[in-house]
């Protein structure tokens, strides 16, 4: 399938981008960057916008995500925006009752342990995309040749959520589950692979020029774990957009040993937390997969001197790669100084 005319990658708006250059692994002049959850707590006119709004109910108020979105392109001069979204979007508008406790997570109403429970489970009406489609054209009409990058969650962090019933350290519930009954887990995570594709590709539609898939919490398996039960599912996210030209990011924490099994269920880039220096990741890759990280969020906090140090040795690292985005190893901190971020785009934009 081709991408619709007027998206930004048609009409020429963002393919030459430094971000869409690195993450094609072609040479770029400086170094493109964003941030994992760039958007949200750390701004003053996040909280300013937000007030008296619930999380999910502000990802579906089109204007509004579209405003949040584009808040951290405006103040930091990043080379991306992310969507102002979250991965339960997609099983909110499935009708599965849940919603974003704030300083919590998401919690789960009814959580789906049996196989009964997950042939309840009802389908997403495409419809039901439309404020998120909404959303994403908005922010791409303000963007100009900025890249709007879109994104979803895997199907075994999502899961994980829907089993647990909320945020959770060990994932004992889901792991056992799959133990116990890969039958019925299967079929979770195929459920969530389709509605959580379906997530995905509405957003390259209506004009994400890349996507990051988030496995955040895949960290927590064994690679023999990750192999058997969760590899196909998401490697069904990513083929359910991969007939459309758009770069293909695959991240989650501490997945230093998940690296190559991640980037096979399709990724085109990979994202690295901080743990594994991108030398070193670039070398467990085969050195032919562009790379995203990966500066220690701590970092945000330790002085200009330490930070400045740190993204230093990450580009220095980052040179392996076939190319490099730079990021933090997993999301700004809420409680961040906004002006450590923007100093920090300008301090990684100037380094030749
Ligand atoms: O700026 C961006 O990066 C885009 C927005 C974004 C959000 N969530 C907004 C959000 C993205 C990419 C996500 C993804 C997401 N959501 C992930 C994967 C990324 C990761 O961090 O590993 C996960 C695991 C979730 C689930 C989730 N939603 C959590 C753990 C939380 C934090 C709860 C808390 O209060 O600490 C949320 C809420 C959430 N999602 C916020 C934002 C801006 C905070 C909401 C608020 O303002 O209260």
């Amino acid at each position: 399938a081709a991408l619709p005319a007027d998206h930004p990658l048609t009409d020429g708006r963002t393919g030459r981008s430094p971000l869409l250059t690195a993450y094609r692994g072609e040479p770029t002049t400086g170094h493109p960057v964003w941030f994992m959850r760039q958007a949200g707590r750390s701004l003053p006119e996040y909280l300013e916008v937000r007030r008296g709004i619930d999380m999910l109910q502000a990802c579906l108020t089109p204007d509004l995500a579209a405003e949040i979105t584009l808040q951290p392109v405006r103040r930091h001069r990043v080379d991306a925006a992310v969507l102002f979204s979250d991965i339960v979007v997609p099983l909110k508008l499935a009708g599965i009752g849940v919603e974003i406790v704030p300083g919590t997570g998401p919690v789960i109403d009814h959580p789906i342990r049996t196989a009964a429970d997950v042939a309840a489970l009802p389908e997403l009406d495409p419809a039901a995309l439309q404020p998120v489609i909404q959303a994403a054209a908005n922010c791409v009409q303000e963007l100009g040749a900025t890249p709007l990058i879109g994104f979803a969650g895997a199907p075994f962090t999502l899961a994980s959520y829907l089993v647990e019933g909320g945020p959770s350290r060990e994932h004992l519930r889901t792991k056992a589950l799959m133990h116990a009954d890969p039958e019925t887990w299967h079929a979770l995570a195929a459920w969530v692979g389709r509605i959580t594709g379906a997530f995905l590709r509405a957003q390259i539609l209506a004009g994400a020029s890349a996507v990051q898939l988030f496995d955040s919490w895949a960290g927590g398996l064994s690679l023999a774990d990750y192999q058997r039960f969760v590899a196909e599912h998401s490697a069904a996210v990513l083929a359910s957009v991969s007939d459309l030209p758009v770069p293909r990011v695959h991240f989650g924490v501490n997945t230093g040993e998940l690296l190559v099994a991640m980037r096979d269920t399709g990724a085109t880039v990979m994202g690295v937390d901080h743990r594994v220096p991108l030398d070193v990741a670039n070398e467990r890759l085969g050195g032919r997969t562009p790379l995203q990280g990966n500066i220690d969020p701590a970092l945000l906090f330790a002085g200009d001197d330490a930070l400045q140090a740190a993204t230093l040795d990450c580009l220095r690292a980052g040179r392996a790669a076939p190319g490099h985005v730079v990021n933090l190893g997993h999301g700004v901190p809420p409680d961040t100084d906004p002006e450590v971020l923007t100093r920090l785009v300008a301090f990684i934009h100037d380094q030749p």
